[in-house]
């Protein structure tokens, strides 16, 4: 059955040995980083790589890569479902608890049994990955920033970037721009056009409120609001419905991660072009490949991993669907992996 063999076996949100195992070392003599662990995982940087090592197994990644996609799963407190650092290095959100897994949704590994997975309390295992990305981030370097936006990664130890790291994820409690909730945005509040938005009109809509209703009612101009987004690939909560969430965000380059959400998740294109990479989730097979246009709204599947390429700067709205109750659903057959059945 297509929805049994596309569930991650053999994780079940409880019952899994929690690893307490936390360390890190001085500073390197020769490259200035520490290193880090985490349960079996050991984690080193030099002046070009990611090094991870767990029992039974290396593997290298480009510390740009790395960086990006350690930035976003901090930001993101673990995301939904799957953030796969690249084929081999990702996490698994429970939720409260986390799986570290080298290996997991690749089925190079998976079919001779050398994937390795630990589960850790989410916060244990976060205070680590705040760590990391702190040390290895340089000055100057700011991982959530599009390449031509920022400077290099490279190199041995030179300075931090803690402003850069520390950006809080906009999470609206409403929506953008009511009292109390988080603000549109500005030039007086830090954040300018984009370069590549110079064309997009900054006006915003008129309103006028009945009386007594001035807590309840906003208007902003969504396109100007993206425009003036000063990261890529971090979804915002702009507004909140229930477990409607719209989280609009603008993207360039890579999306850092391929991400494989535990449910469904609507895309609407709303300005430019990405192409979307579609793998199976479980084995990383490639499934398909997707351009989405100015306008195009599709929506990804709760069994598949996507990545998304967007050579000029764009605005994605992401539609996702907040219940808890979902990913087990999902796992016990009991939802649908597809948002709607022909
Ligand atoms: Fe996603």
């Amino acid at each position: 059955m297509a929805m049994a063999e596309s569930s991650f076996a053999g994780s079940t949100p409880s019952g899994a040995d929690l690893q307490r195992h936390f360390g890190a070392s001085a500073a390197d003599n020769i490259t200035g980083y520490r290193s880090f662990e985490a349960g079996s995982f050991k984690f080193r940087r030099d002046e070009y790589f990611a090094h991870i090592q767990w029992p039974g197994g290396i593997h290298q990644m480009p510390i740009d890569v790395f960086l990006r996609a350690l930035m976003r799963d901090v930001a993101w407190g673990f995301f939904y479902g799957t953030v796969n650092f690249d084929t081999v290095f990702g996490t698994i959100n429970y939720y409260g608890e986390v799986d570290m897994f080298a290996g997991k949704t690749n089925e190079a590994f998976t079919s001779v049994g050398r994937d390795f997975t630990e589960r850790f309390q989410s916060d244990e295992l976060m205070a680590t990955f705040k760590d990391m990305v702190s040390d290895w981030t340089n000055e100057g370097y700011d991982p959530f920033a599009a390449p031509q936006e920022t400077g290099v990664p490279w190199g041995s130890k030179n300075g931090d970037n803690e402003e850069a790291i520390s950006r809080e994820r906009v999470t609206a409690k409403r929506m953008v721009g009511l009292p109390g909730d988080t603000p549109v945005r500005t030039d007086d509040n830090g954040f300018p056009v984009n370069r590549m938005f110079a064309d997009v009109e900054q006006d915003q809509p008129e309103f006028h409120v009945e009386p007594g209703f001035e807590d309840e009612f906003s208007a902003f101009n969504l396109f100007s609001y993206l425009s003036r987004s000063d990261v890529t690939w971090n979804p915002s909560v702009c507004s909140v419905v229930n477990e409607s969430l719209f989280c609009p965000t603008s993207e360039e380059f890579i999306l850092p991660v391929e991400h494989g959400n535990d449910r469904c998740e609507w895309f609407l294109q709303l300005s430019d072009e990405i192409i979307w990479t579609i793998k199976d989730g479980s084995t990383g097979r490639y499934r398909a490949q997707v351009i989405a246009k100015a306008g195009d709204i599709c929506c990804m599947p709760a069994d598949i991993r996507h990545q998304g390429f967007s050579n000029k700067r764009s605005m994605l709205l992401v539609w996702e669907n907040g219940s808890p109750k979902i990913p087990d659903l999902i796992r016990e057959g009991k939802a649908p992996n597809v948002a709607v059945q022909f």
